[in-house]
């Protein structure tokens, strides 16, 4: 309960520095997370309604995602797309454009799918059944959980990572939470922890706590959950939850090329699939063991489009971590080695290897095409370095 008059919280029949165990006064915790969340939660932009769209989109946006970005590309969709018709008939193009710099770019096309799939299954509205959300692209358990419970008040969980933070330290789960037997067993208390007829707040308060209290660094003295939690009280809590094995990174060195031809780039549209499909990039590949970057970039620039191509200067190195790869990108200019015959300013590649499409694109052009986060940032280098140039 929070006390009005000086903000704080404070618990009516309870003594400071008691330890009531969670499992026998789950009503209590329940109550102390709803009143914190009453009190403490931020002014997110779809808790202004929480209509299953906004809820939904926010949800798919903040996998992955920190809370600020989120919010800053949640309030620009809505502007873009503000409900789901405008967004079943946009243009995957687009769509991938205002996802650009998000990554994980299947959940920006399996939201497209799904936008045109409500529209012809469902007249548009978005199904308030769990089994019929999970039939739709990109939705799995969380995201079903979190509309269900957020957008329709039903009575299920949503487990991410945050939530596991707090259910491990508070009922002090002492094996990896995302392996068995703790997984199974977080998803039961998740579950006997939602209220009757608050799900909405419930699950927010779960994740806002982790977000804001129950973070890396419990601060556990600003905590509503504090005497109900056994890791607190047997003073472990910094040793929940216990780490999983990590997995390997893999250093990745690519070479990339930026081919300059009368006052336009050339760029290529990556094939379908893959975790950048259809994206829009330069041309490049892997440097081979032994291989100079700028060797890499004139045989990728061969293998890909039939260009021959000889370096000019290099950009620079532009660093990018991916799941569990950290690639370092050799960036060139490029031009091309023999000059065109007049006729064909500018000249088609005789060939495509890794990409659907290609063009001779102007600075206007590359700002209005989706492209991988690294690609922006050498476009954005070069378009900087022409401008200090001129
Ligand atoms: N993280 C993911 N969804 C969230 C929500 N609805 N509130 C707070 N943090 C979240």
């Amino acid at each position: 309960m929070v006390n009005h008059a000086t903000g704080q919280l404070f618990f009516p029949n309870i003594k400071p520095g008691r330890f009531l165990p969670p499992e026998a006064h789950l009503p209590q915790l329940q109550r102390a997370l709803l009143d914190w969340f009453a009190a403490h939660k931020r002014p997110l932009p779809w808790r202004a309604s929480y209509t299953p769209y906004e809820v939904w989109i926010s949800e798919i946006m903040l996998q992955q995602t920190r809370m600020g970005r989120g919010v800053e590309y949640f309030k620009r969709w809505m502007k873009r797309f503000p409900d789901m018709r405008s967004l079943a008939s946009a243009s995957e193009e687009e769509v991938l454009r205002l996802w650009e710099g998000l990554g994980y770019y299947s959940r920006a096309r399996h939201i497209l799918s799904a936008a045109r799939l409500v529209m012809k299954e469902h007249k548009g509205i978005f199904p308030s059944d769990p089994a019929q959300m999970r039939a739709l692209p990109g939705i799995g358990p969380y995201t079903a959980g979190a509309v269900a419970s957020i957008a329709f008040g039903e009575k299920l969980p949503c487990i991410d990572a945050n939530v596991e933070r707090v259910i491990s330290r508070i009922f002090d789960i002492d094996t990896p939470v995302k392996q068995e037997p703790a997984a199974s067993k977080i998803r039961e208390l998740a579950l006997a922890l939602v209220p009757e007829g608050k799900a909405r707040e419930h699950n927010q308060a779960m994740m806002e706590l982790g977000a804001l209290v129950c973070g890396k660094k419990p601060r556990c003295e600003r905590c509503p959950a504090a005497m109900f939690c056994v890791s607190r009280n047997m003073g472990i809590a910094g040793k929940r939850p216990v780490p999983g094995k990590k997995a390997a990174i893999t250093p990745v060195v690519m070479a990339t090329g930026v081919l300059r031809h009368n006052g336009r780039i050339f760029l290529q549209q990556r094939l379908t699939g893959g975790v950048w499909g259809n994206l829009w990039e330069f041309p490049g590949g892997r440097v081979e063991n032994n291989e100079h970057p700028a060797g890499a970039a004139v045989r990728e620039f061969m293998e890909e489009t039939g260009f021959a191509v000889t370096p000019v200067r290099k950009y620079g190195i532009i660093r990018h971590g991916y799941t569990t790869y950290r690639i370092a990108m050799h960036c060139f200019e490029l031009r091309l080695s023999e000059l065109p015959c007049p006729q064909d300013s500018f000249p088609r590649p005789v060939r495509l290897t890794s990409a659907s499409s290609w063009r001779w694109a102007d600075p206007e052009a590359i700002a209005a095409l989706p492209m991988p986060a690294p690609h922006r940032r050498l476009a954005d280098t070069v378009f900087r370095m022409n401008r200090a140039l001129r």
